[in-house]
């Protein structure tokens, strides 16, 4: 067995494990990252697309790469999509601010080059990752590809593990709050053009679209479906009249349609695990909290996580007593308004089964309320562009 000592242990090396560990290198602080997956397989798959101008400043500020300004795409607003007709919701006319196109997958590239170039300590594809004496001396436990056990001995430990955390269990006496939805997204990434300027979600009684964007050639678009729904039953001509028929209105607006090479559905659901800190194991990311996919927090979430986090272990070893004790609190200000506008933006837009016409007369109400008010647009502006730290 091998024995590495760190001060700071990571389990997951997603964006939320490599961008905690380039920033505490930045600080002057070692950490270890271990990851059960390959690197080429995050690096092929696809994830959520939107950025919060913050998660832009940071990948920018800190040097992790200013790919994000010259590959990724700007985005002004939304479109809000309901009785047939596109509604802009203008966020830089309402207040200054935007988001921008760049994929998730993109964001862990430019991560795990950073780490390369600056020497960072991430083991990809290891096995039986096992945690331990979070109260005490913290250890991780893990198995190398050709079968030798390793151990990482720390001052403090990360569960940045993700939605399926092994590390969260740990957390002892955590609560976990969790909502459940009666349906789930249908994803695709096609062969198309662009359909509009801005990213599209759509209501309508046949249930919530969302055309999103990847390049100009490749397109992400998601359509509500039950949750049990089996992505191959769906051929391309189905996905595309469906989408077809959610999307007709008195406009004549179309999508902008091409060659499906990807299908997958897409959980959905809310969690929140508090608190977010047992003795020396620290929770972030997904492994402590999953937003609903509407209104693309989930990257966000765990980016502002990590920006605290580096933040209060910087501050804790340079000796200040208490510092770990206002992660959690701070952190989950930011996770409860995200899951509020996820779940309000759900709400707002899904149609639920069994849904009588008073619900859906009353969610037309309130979508042109929101378009129809500047207060009422600039309250989704600021939550989709996202709020500034606390
Ligand atoms: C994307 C995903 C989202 O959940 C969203 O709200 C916007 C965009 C995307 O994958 O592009």
């Amino acid at each position: 067995m091998t024995v590495t000592r760190t001060q700071v242990g990571i389990v997951g090396g997603g964006p939320a494990g490599l961008m905690l560990s380039h920033l505490l290198r930045r600080a002057g602080i070692d950490s270890v990252v271990v990851e059960a997956r390959e690197r080429s397989v995050i690096e092929s798959t696809n994830r959520a697309g939107i950025l919060e101008r913050d998660s832009v400043r940071m990948l920018v500020d800190t040097g992790v790469s200013d790919r994000v300004l010259t590959d990724g795409h700007e985005h002004r607003g939304i479109n809000l999509r309901f009785d047939g007709v596109n509604h802009l919701v203008n966020f830089q006319d309402l207040i200054g601010a935007s988001t921008w196109l760049y994929p998730q997958t993109d964001v862990f590239i430019d991560l795990a080059n950073a780490h390369d170039r600056d020497g960072g300590d991430v083991r990809f594809g290891v096995q039986d990752t096992d945690v331990a004496d979070v109260t005490g001396q913290p250890r991780i436990t893990y198995t190398d590809a050709e079968g030798t056990a390793h151990e990482i001995r720390c001052d403090i430990l990360v569960g940045a593990d993700g939605s399926r955390s092994i590390t969260r269990a740990h957390v002892e006496g955590h609560t976990p709050y969790f909502k459940e939805y009666p349906f789930a997204w249908f994803g695709i990434m096609c062969e198309a053009p662009p359909s509009a300027d801005e990213l599209i979600y759509a209501h309508s009684e046949r249930g919530f679209v969302l055309a999103s964007q990847r390049t100009e050639t490749v397109q992400r678009m998601y359509f509500q479906c039950d949750p049990h729904e089996k992505a191959e039953n769906w051929s391309d001509d189905q996905i595309w009249a469906e989408m077809r028929a959610r999307i007709a209105g008195q406009d004549g607006f179309e999508l902008k349609e091409g060659p499906i090479f990807e299908k997958t559905v897409l959980p959905f659901r809310s969690f929140v695990c508090e608190p977010m800190r047992h003795g020396n194991l620290l929770l972030a990311g997904d492994a402590a909290h999953t937003v609903p996919p509407t209104g693309a927090k989930g990257l966000n979430l765990a980016l502002a996580d990590v920006r605290v986090l580096a933040e209060v272990l910087e501050r804790h070893f340079g000796g200040e007593d208490g510092a770990l004790d206002e992660y959690g609190p701070r952190a989950l200000r930011r996770v409860w308004k995200a899951q509020h506008f996820s779940y309000w933006m759900t709400s707002m837009l899904h149609s639920v089964d069994g849904a009588t016409d008073f619900d859906v007369k009353r969610q037309l109400g309130e979508l042109s309320m929101v378009v129809g008010s500047e207060r009422g647009s600039s309250y989704l502006a600021e939550a989709y562009t996202g709020w500034p730290e606390d």
